[in-house]
């Protein structure tokens, strides 16, 4: 089993040794919780996906301590530097074409010529990345397919028994709960990757133009992220979206003040603000997954405005047939 420690200076030390030998450490982000590995390490990046039981590679985000590091390892363009002038440290990720002489792993790209990076917030998380001495490719710490996790008990309920896993560091409740929004530019042309935590308006407003949507793009670089598979953050009861009335099988995913009557509910947010429904939507979709006893999870609309695009996203999938 994993060690699970509370995040002080000398456990992220200890961290930080062990990505140095090529361990996996699991660690809190602003965002989710990261599955953590030297990025400039084959071996070590490999054994991120053995230990998610990814069905094939997909490429990894990697974390680093600030732009002026992200720039040794791909190519910013103008708009590039301007969003991570205005977002990092944050729940922003940006994809870019890799610089020849960087010295990351080939396989955090999986094939590709761009590299994703991102400049974490967190307090651990940025500690961890100065005491391992090396940028960590890190992807959400859930085995694949699974719902993300945004406490330390939900990275050692799914990975804990994963042997390349040396240490979980214990930061508490991720406080944005979603993942980063990813953006790319293929051909040019700034692109939304996958919404998450920076909702496209914010990200809009700084380029003053809009995003254009990854489906929308021509050829191989403007698919979707490729790791945005249709059936994904998959709790195991069914999931049936849309609710507005609750059937005797079901337990509730409510959103806003007027929720149904249910025997079992939790709601995202009854005040109806998306912030707070965005931090709680995988701890709560885990909670009623546990209390649905075979049933189905009955889940409210959600607007699409601000997080809701992102949170509207990560339910989609989970209510997608499974593979
Ligand atoms: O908030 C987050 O982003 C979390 C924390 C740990 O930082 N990480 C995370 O990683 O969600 P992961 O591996 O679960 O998702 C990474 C996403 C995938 O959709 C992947 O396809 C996309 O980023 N991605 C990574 N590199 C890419 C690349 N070179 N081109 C296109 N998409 C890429
Ligand atoms: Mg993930």
């Amino acid at each position: 089993m994993a060690q699970c420690l509370k995040a002080t200076a000398e456990t992220i030390g200890r961290a930080g040794a062990a990505i140095r030998e090529g361990r996996l450490v699991a660690f809190p982000t602003e965002t989710v919780y990261g599955l953590g590995a030297d990025a400039t390490d084959d071996q070590a990046v490999a054994s991120i996906f053995e230990a998610k039981g990814r069905p094939r590679f997909n490429p990894l985000i990697v974390h680093v301590a600030n732009l002026q590091e992200a720039e040794k390892h791909c190519v910013f363009n103008a708009e590039a530097e301007r969003l991570a002038r205005r977002f990092w440290p944050g729940g922003l990720t940006l994809v870019l074409p890799r610089r020849e002489d960087t010295a990351l792993s080939l396989l955090v790209s999986a094939g590709l010529d761009t590299v994703a990076v991102r400049v974490p917030a967190h307090e651990t998380a940025r500690a961890l990345i100065e005491a391992a001495k090396r940028p960590l490719a890190a992807p959400s710490a859930n085995p694949s397919g699974k719902v993300s996790p945004t406490r330390a008990a939900h990275v050692m309920e799914g990975l804990g028994a994963a042997p390349q896993l040396a240490f979980v560091l214990d930061g508490g409740a991720c406080p944005l709960g979603l993942e980063s929004t990813v953006i790319g530019f293929p051909q040019g042309i700034p692109t939304l990757l996958r919404p998450g935590a920076v909702a496209r308006d914010e990200i809009e407003a700084v380029l003053g133009r809009p995003l254009a949507d990854a489906n929308a793009a021509s050829g191989e670089e403007g698919r979707a992220s490729p790791g945005q598979l249709e059936s994904h953050y998959a709790p195991g009861s069914p999931i049936r979206l849309d609710a507005t009335e609750v059937a005797e099988d079901e337990v509730l995913l409510a959103f806003g003040p007027d929720a149904p009557k249910a025997k079992t509910s939790m709601n995202l947010s009854a005040s109806g603000d998306l912030t707070e429904a965005a931090a709680n939507l995988f701890a709560m979709l885990r909670a009623l997954d546990a209390d649905a006893g075979g049933g189905r999870i009955a889940v409210m609309p959600i607007p699409m405005t601000g997080l809701g695009e992102a949170i509207n996203d990560r339910l989609k999938r989970a209510a997608a047939p499974r593979a």
